[in-house]
């Protein structure tokens, strides 16, 4: 039985469909293989817990060595912080409510983690400081260096850049603690060669702005990046002393497509029933509410699929088309024949949403069900 009370299957065959299931050894693989990527270049590996959400993943990581967990919102990083099972957690979001900081470091005091914040504005130094204040606390925070996504972060030329760093360091109840970069951009790279380049130069902008900020009389004692695909692409660590990659635990369609991963590391796929055919689409029960609508993170999509099928009709993987919320459409081709009531495994384009969407990760080793894992930090939007 599994954690709210239905029968467990005990082979995929017999699970009702749609589920979202997480091949067991692929993830052991693919969480392995990230930590050894970080212990070869001297880097510690704080993983982002935004992709799978759950505290049973957090802890196989934490087992491999990472040494805390990342996550964006408030209401993620509480569940981790009160689960009583992570040392340090870093909040790579930023936060400008004062309330929300408040209870992040009441919570992290009370459970004996350490807490880190991100910061990328005057806004939010006020916050951090007068919510560390009001709890007696000092918080560590990181700048963010926007390196080509131009979501959060200043770049390096920016005038903001030192005088935001040099109040940090003033703050009596914060520690400035040093410099943090996603390279989600890396995401629109039309091959791996890009994907390094944009690797290199992360690290390039990184030892700079670290050079200036150590200039100017201000310690930097963490240099940390963070995304899937510079991470498995990368030659250049240099100067690093942290990564934060999330997507590897399961990786999806468009790691694949990036060049990062095979068809065979990819560790979540949903389990689906074409429920109805026509001339053009075999229709599956699973939709947007399973899959999402995303065809990439940070909407940097290089596709026009949803995700593809394997099916046991045809020896490559079938287009996602179109979705509605709880119908996928496979759009037929060459003369491969799906029947109603066939089953088809979907690796989705873009794994995090997927995962936020479901209440549990069926975990399988072959073709059995061998754990139900909840997605404790699902739907934490604040
Ligand atoms: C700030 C930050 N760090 C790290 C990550 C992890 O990136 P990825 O899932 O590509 O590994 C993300 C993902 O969006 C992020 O926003």
């Amino acid at each position: 039985v599994d954690y709210r009370g239905s029968v467990v299957s005990t082979t995929i065959d017999q699970l009702e469909t749609p589920q979202v299931l997480v091949d067991r050894e692929r993830l052991i693989a693919n969480l392995d293989r990230m930590q050894q990527i970080a212990d070869s270049h001297r880097v510690r590996l704080r993983p982002h817990i935004k992709t799978h959400k759950s505290i049973d993943i957090a802890q196989l990581q934490l087992e491999r060595g990472a040494v805390g967990v990342t996550a964006s919102k408030a209401e993620e990083a509480l569940v981790f912080i009160q689960s009583g099972k992570v040392p340090s957690v870093t909040v790579a979001y930023p936060l400008i409510d004062v309330m929300k900081i408040e209870r992040l470091i009441t919570d992290s005091q009370r459970h004996d983690v350490e807490l880190r914040l991100v910061i990328d504005s005057d806004a939010g130094v006020t916050a951090a400081a007068a919510a560390a204040q009001r709890c007696g606390s000092r918080v560590r925070g990181f700048v963010e260096i926007d390196v080509g996504l131009h979501r959060c972060g200043v770049s390096e030329d920016d005038p903001r850049l030192l005088p935001l760093v040099t109040r940090i360091a003033a703050e009596p109840h914060l520690e400035f603690v040093g410099i943090l970069s996603h390279a989600g951009h890396a995401y629109a790279a039309g091959e791996r060669d890009e994907l390094v380049q944009i690797a290199t130069q992360e690290c390039a902008i990184l030892n700079r702005v670290r050079a200036r900020i150590e200039n100017s009389g201000v310690a930097v004692h963490e240099v940390s990046v963070g995304a899937t695909p510079t991470a498995l692409a990368s030659e250049t660590f240099d100067g690093l002393t942290e990564m934060r990659p999330g997507n590897y635990a399961f990786l999806d369609a468009t790691a694949v497509r990036l060049g990062i991963a095979r068809w065979e590391n990819v560790a979540l796929s949903i389990v689906a029933t074409v429920v109805s055919a026509n001339d053009h689409y075999w229709i599956v029960d699973a939709g947007s509410k399973v899959l999402s609508s995303d065809l990439g993170a940070h909407g940097t999509a290089n596709t026009q699929s949803y995700g593809v099928a394997f099916t046991p009709v045809s020896a490559n993987p079938l287009r996602i088309a179109r979705l509605s919320e709880e119908h996928g459409w496979i759009e037929r081709s060459g003369d491969a024949n799906l029947r109603i009531g066939d089953r088809v495994r979907i690796v989705p384009n873009h794994a995090c949403p997927v995962a936020n969407l479901a209440d549990q990760l069926v975990v399988v080793s072959g073709s059995n069900v061998v754990a139900h894992w909840p997605v404790t930090a699902r739907g934490k939007v604040r």
